[in-house]
């Protein structure tokens, strides 16, 4: 074990920013409202905080936990753990999971940053959705320039994780995030102000339990397991850097109370306004990028907001797309004994060939989408809740969970929601879409 230079987090603001970092990204802002605009709004909303608080914050603080008791990458942590078992094929999966994830995220980075483009060069001045959806088709079709964007931005992220764990990564999402949250509340004041605002209120807020059916009760839970970045080892990495004092629960509480917030107000700030210009609530993955356009170019300051908005979506993308390659790297070393340096230009090497293919080949974006999240996560999550449960050790979760020296009260009923609570709701989900079961 090569434990002795393991990279760390300096603070515990440091920990909470960084994990936070990987939570909230594109998939707060691009994928959740995208979702939920496929799945029928506030029922599906409900299901989707259910997951968060019964399933996400639990497979959460599983995930830190494995992470900090072996101080090892996924992988490892099984070898560690589990010597001679299979459950390293958990790791595994959490591997390509990460390649999976990363090719068709860097390619809705790209988007952004061709946004962002259009942006600064007051390229996106309209409301009129014909005008809006067109400028998206052309952004989505492979024209070069988002291309381009999308190697940039794999670039980018191989830059950072190259360099380490250091407090350069804590330094920027400290400072970033608050700016980020501020400008997503300032774009919901504009949108619920907008005329025809309260069709949207009411699509996100009021549920329609008509519209739930097993493949929306899925989606919920894969876009539950892809916001908090769950079920493939991103937590459980992070969790390898955290100290010995720090206090896994709270970490996994405020991580999740966060994630979840800037989902919600990102709901506020896309569906009145997809209301009120008329525009599909069930569009797919473009949803946002015909949305806000429309909203900056209603508010005073427009262009300046836009360019800001979009140069920080950046940002949240970037501290996502590091800690998914950060599992991957943090293989490769340790693993498979390469240098950190090697591991991360392969890694983002490969993972760009991969987005190249997302980004000419909607089918295969969609694949890789969808399959990430509603499959590969969530049986991780599964195995990972039930290694905790049923493998590790009631003292050593106990002590892991009480190493910052205040007793878990939380502890046995964490034991229930791992056990049993969280696992049979991962498989009653899984049969459920798969027609096996039906309520
Ligand atoms: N959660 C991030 C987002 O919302 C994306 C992400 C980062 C992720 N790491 C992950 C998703 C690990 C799944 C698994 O944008």
């Amino acid at each position: 074990m090569n434990q002795g230079n393991r990279d760390g987090f300096a603070s515990r603001f440091g920990v909470i920013a960084a994990a936070a970092g990987s939570a909230v990204g594109l998939g707060n802002v691009w994928r959740f409202p995208y979702v939920v605009g496929e799945n029928g709004g506030g029922a599906f909303l409900l299901v989707y905080l259910g997951f968060v608080l019964a399933i996400g914050v639990p497979v959460m603080l599983s995930e830190l936990l494995i992470g900090r008791k072996s101080q090892r990458n996924i992988f490892g942590a099984f070898h560690v753990l589990a010597p001679g078992r299979p459950w390293f094929l958990i790791g595994l999966m959490g591997v390509g999971a990460a390649f999976m994830i990363l090719s068709f995220y860097s390619v809705v980075a790209g988007w952004t940053m061709e946004y962002l483009y259009l942006a600064f060069t007051n390229q996106l001045a309209t409301v009129s959705s014909v005008e809006l959806n067109q400028i998206f088709s052309e952004v989505k079709s492979g024209a070069w320039r988002p291309v381009f964007f999308m190697v940039v931005f794999m670039a980018m992220t191989a830059f950072i994780v190259k360099s380490g764990i250091n407090k350069g990564i804590e330094k920027y999402s400290k400072l970033l995030m608050p700016v980020l949250f501020v400008i997503i509340v300032l774009l919901c004041i504009r949108s619920v102000t907008l005329e025809g605002a309260s069709a949207g209120l009411e699509f996100l807020f009021r549920p329609d339990f008509s519209r739930i059916t097993p493949h929306v009760v899925l989606e919920a839970l894969g876009q539950a397991f892809f916001s908090l970045s769950l079920g493939m080892g991103v937590m459980a990495t992070y969790g390898s850097y955290i100290k010995k004092g720090e206090s896994l629960g709270k970490t996994a509480i405020s991580v999740s109370l966060t994630d979840t917030a800037i989902a919600i107000l990102s709901g506020i700030a896309i569906f009145p306004a997809v209301f009120a210009f008329g525009i599909e609530p069930g569009a797919g993955p473009g949803l946002v990028f015909v949305t806000l356009p429309g909203i900056f170019s209603k508010m005073i300051g427009g262009y300046f907001f836009a360019f800001i908005f979009f140069a920080l979506l950046v940002i949240a993308a970037l501290t996502s797309s590091i800690s998914l390659l950060e599992v991957v790297v943090a293989y490769f070393t340790e693993e498979l004994k390469m240098r950190r340096r090697a591991a991360t230009w392969l890694a983002a090497g490969l993972m760009t060939l991969l987005g190249l293919i997302c980004a000419f080949n909607s089918t295969v974006f969609n694949l890789f989408d969808n399959t990430s999240s509603n499959i590969l996560l969530p049986l991780g999550g599964f195995f990972i809740v039930v290694f905790v449960g049923w493998f590790l050790g009631h003292n050593i979760v106990r002590s892991e969970l009480e190493a910052d020296g205040r007793v878990a009260r939380y502890f046995h009923l964490f034991l229930v929601v791992i056990k049993i609570v969280a696992p049979v709701a991962i498989a009653l989900v899984f049969l459920n879409q798969l027609g096996l079961i039906n309520f």
